[in-house]
């Protein structure tokens, strides 16, 4: 009895040690293997870094700009940003400790300290393209950081090195005593690949207006979680944020207010941020169905635009829908996909076309329709793709549907077509 209640006192000390002992490691999302020790190291602005052997001169906040992409400056951006994430934005771990713990078990200041001096990244394969499809892209590294205060980084792609220069970021606190940055975990060696290839968050920015630093934070976002695709849901019946050039009164009847609109250079930045952090951009403009508000500057091709009651016409108000048998659509389609298909393509290799939610019933208000009879209606809604996908086509671009197209419209669609499952309902 005393001798057992002994042992359980004295494992549940030795676990108490253990778990005050164990360096917290926030390494997000899990790696799929990572072994650490529990040596300190420190690290601060002298780190020197070599990119395949060559010096890689980095810089806090170096942000590549334009559209020629090449990989040694993905990289520099990747290094400022994680050396940025470390020494300008980091934090004291009080919350991953327990209460008046840290204090006494965080490194001392006062003693002598091995700094992290050198980080050699190699990339052992070539960026083909910057316009990648699904799964071209190998996003596996290897990080490993010594004792002795050399780090290295191994990975295929660039996008690699820029998932591994995320988790090498997050290996470090700050020091509650001030501005100085270590880990406890050395020797740390994480092997990692991610799970799944499309891993993206969808952002609507026409039913609700978001500023440019919404997205630009939000692109940060996925890069810090690792993840690699940004659905742009650019326009629909709610407003018409997106500048088109060529038909600029889309934007000047149809944004929510003047100035709530991305102008062909917001979306060249907000494409270009996406591709520097690793986040492959896809811009949607959602057609036939979500197309209302094109009414207010394009009345002949909208069928039903803010019909009542809107239940029997669409999934949400103000209901509005391109129509299917109108000859001022092709020209006005033509029109608009010459103009944004061309400040697409340099970023991505997909253009998504939309496709949810067409209702039919809207088709007794078409006056080139006038029926909701779907053997009327489904034959002109695969010229509509037929012709639509041919314009992403002409442009080398892979157009992407929403799954109602071909799962519940039966039209059949390219095999080059990419089919987004809908998420939303
Ligand atoms: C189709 O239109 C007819 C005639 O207007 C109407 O009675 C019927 O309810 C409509 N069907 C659907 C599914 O809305
Ligand atoms: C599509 O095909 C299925 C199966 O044949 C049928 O039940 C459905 O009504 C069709 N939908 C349309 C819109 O024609």
């Amino acid at each position: 009895m005393v001798l057992s209640g002994c042992r359980s006192m004295f494992s549940m000390l030795l676990s108490l040690w253990l778990l005050a002992s164990t360096p917290v490691l926030a390494i997000w999302p899990a790696p799929s293997s990572i072994s650490t020790g529990d040596s300190t190291l420190w690290i601060g602005s002298a780190l020197s870094v070599t990119y395949n052997g060559k010096n890689l001169p980095w810089a806090y906040g170096y942000e590549p700009s334009g559209s020629k992409f090449s990989s040694s400056e993905i990289v520099r951006g990747g290094v400022g940003r994680a050396m940025g994430s470390i020494v300008h934005n980091n934090f004291v771990p009080w919350m991953l400790y327990n209460r008046m713990e840290l204090e006494t078990t965080e490194p001392n200041l006062l003693k002598p300290k091995t700094y992290i001096t050198h980080l050699d990244i190699t990339q052992s394969g070539t960026d083909k393209t910057f316009k990648p499809v699904a799964g071209e892209v190998d996003e596996s590294y290897t990080l490993k950081v010594g004792t002795n205060g050399k780090a290295t980084i191994t990975a295929v792609s660039s996008t690699g090195v820029l998932r591994a220069l995320e988790s090498f970021s997050q290996l470090f606190f700050q020091h509650s005593k001030g501005a100085f940055f270590y880990t406890k975990s050395a020797p740390v060696s994480i092997t990692d690949k991610p799970e799944y290839d499309h891993r993206g968050v969808l952002f609507d920015v026409s039913r609700s207006f978001f500023p440019m630093e919404s997205i630009l934070r939000t692109i940060d976002a996925l890069a810090y979680n690792k993840m690699n695709r940004i659905h742009i849901h650019a326009t629909d019946s709610q407003s018409w944020p997106l500048e088109i050039p060529a038909l600029p009164e889309l934007h000047q009847k149809g944004a929510y207010a003047q100035g709530k609109t991305y102008s062909p250079s917001d979306l060249a930045t907000i494409q270009q941020y996406a591709v520097n952090r690793g986040v492959q951009p896809i811009i949607e403009i959602d057609t036939p169905g979500h197309f209302g508000i094109a009414a207010l500057s394009h009345p002949d091709i909208v069928a039903g635009w803010n019909s009542e009651p809107w239940t029997a016409y669409c999934a949400e108000p103000p209901c509005g829908q391109i129509r299917l048998n109108e000859p001022k659509v092709d020209p006005f389609l033509d029109k608009l996909m010459s103009d944004i298909l061309p400040r697409v393509s340099p970023y991505t290799p997909y253009f998504h076309t939309g496709g949810d939610e067409v209702n039919f019933n809207m088709y007794t208000l078409d006056p080139t329709v006038g029926t909701n009879d779907s053997a009327v209606i489904v034959p002109l809604l695969q010229k509509f793709i037929d012709k639509h996908h041919a314009r992403v086509r002409k442009a080398g671009l892979i157009p992407m549907v929403w799954e109602e197209i071909p799962a519940s419209y039966n039209v059949t669609v390219g095999k080059d077509v990419v089919i987004q499952p809908q998420g939303h309902h």
